[in-house]
């Protein structure tokens, strides 16, 4: 078992000055002052779904820190209760409790032992996900592909907000973040399908959602994500060549949405691409194709269907 906080892009050139005031530039940026965090969350109750690994344990340990009491939820047991056993040694309040995002039942016994034991929820940290790069012809015979990211990115997430949504408009408080992918603003590109159509189902729908609960006190964050130097990310060669943010720097960015509670947050190629997407869908996507046929499938990509594992 690992942390994953420190992974920073392998790439000489990401992780050199040049990449690193580059990733500053575009942003988006985190909080940078703890004491803000800290009179934002300490008292209150986080959830932080995908709280194993990557951005999601980054932002546990960082609420954690602030003086949040923190419910990391993941699949991993063992990893989330090295976690919260670091956290406590830390001086921080946290719990794991397992969730499944695949499984209606584990979504439904998550969020009732979040409410039984602390009766609340005041940020809700939608983090967990599900990346897959692959083309739809190695996917004919894998109904997990479909499974595996329409639960972890959209049904799953979709459940717990049911869950958790009620007691917050009852109480007339509480922040969610969605943890999104600038991937959603970009032209449609071949491969992506599965990962980036559950990413932006969920988005819409939180978003029009997060309109009905805003009178009631209950706000949202969508962060469309840049390059991070994840698990996730790892089997990319090319991600990693990016300019990109480590977990722990990601999740000051969560910090911010937390704090500032905007409505969005995304880096500054963010906007210009989906205005690009929507005015040259046609020639983009016709490029992307003839791209597609000559590049093919990674090697990655092809080990993966021979075995199995996070696709990128
Ligand atoms: N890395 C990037 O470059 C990048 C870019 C844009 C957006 N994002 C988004 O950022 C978020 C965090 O990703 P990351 O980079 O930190 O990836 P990561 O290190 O792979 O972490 C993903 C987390 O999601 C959890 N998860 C996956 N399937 C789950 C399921 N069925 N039920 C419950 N938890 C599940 C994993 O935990 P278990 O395996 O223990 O369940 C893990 O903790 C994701 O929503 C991703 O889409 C990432």
């Amino acid at each position: 078992m690992t942390t994953s906080l420190d992974t920073g892009p392998t790439n000489r050139l990401a992780a050199g000055p040049l990449g690193r005031g580059i990733a500053w530039l575009i942003g988006p940026r985190g909080l940078r002052n703890p004491d803000r965090l800290r009179r934002e969350v300490d008292g209150k109750i986080a959830v932080v779904t995908g709280a194993s690994y990557g951005l999601g344990e980054a932002t546990a340990r960082m609420l954690a820190a602030a003086g949040a009491t923190v419910v990391l939820g993941a699949r991993s047991a063992d990893q989330l209760d090295l976690i919260v056993a670091e956290i406590k040694e830390a001086g921080g309040s946290a719990v794991a409790i397992p969730l499944d995002l695949a499984s209606e039942d584990s979504v439904n016994s998550f969020a009732g032992q979040v409410l039984t034991q602390f009766g609340r929820v005041d940020y809700l940290v939608h983090n967990a996900g599900k990346s897959l790069r692959r083309s739809i012809h190695l996917s004919y015979d894998r109904p997990k592909d479909l499974a595996a990211t329409t639960a972890a990115n959209y049904i799953g997430p979709m459940r717990l907000t049911l869950a958790l949504l009620p007691g917050m408009r009852e109480r007339g408080s509480g922040h969610i973040v969605n943890v999104s992918t600038v991937g959603v603003l970009f032209p449609v590109a071949p491969k992506w399908g599965f990962y980036l159509s559950s990413k932006a189902a969920f988005d819409i729908w939180m978003r029009a959602v997060g309109m009905e609960a805003r009178p009631d006190g209950v706000t949202l964050t969508t962060l469309y994500a840049g390059a991070m130097f994840t698990r996730m990310s790892a089997p990319s060669g090319w991600i990693s060549a990016l300019p990109g943010h480590s977990a722990r720097e990601a999740g000051y960015i969560i910090a911010r949405a937390v704090v500032r509670k905007p409505r969005t947050l995304t880096p500054a190629y963010g906007r210009p691409s989906a205005v690009l997407a929507a005015l040259l869908q046609n020639p983009l996507e016709i490029g992307a194709g003839l791209l597609y046929r000559f590049l093919g499938d990674t090697r990655a990509s092809l080990a993966v269907v021979k075995g199995d594992g996070n696709a990128a």
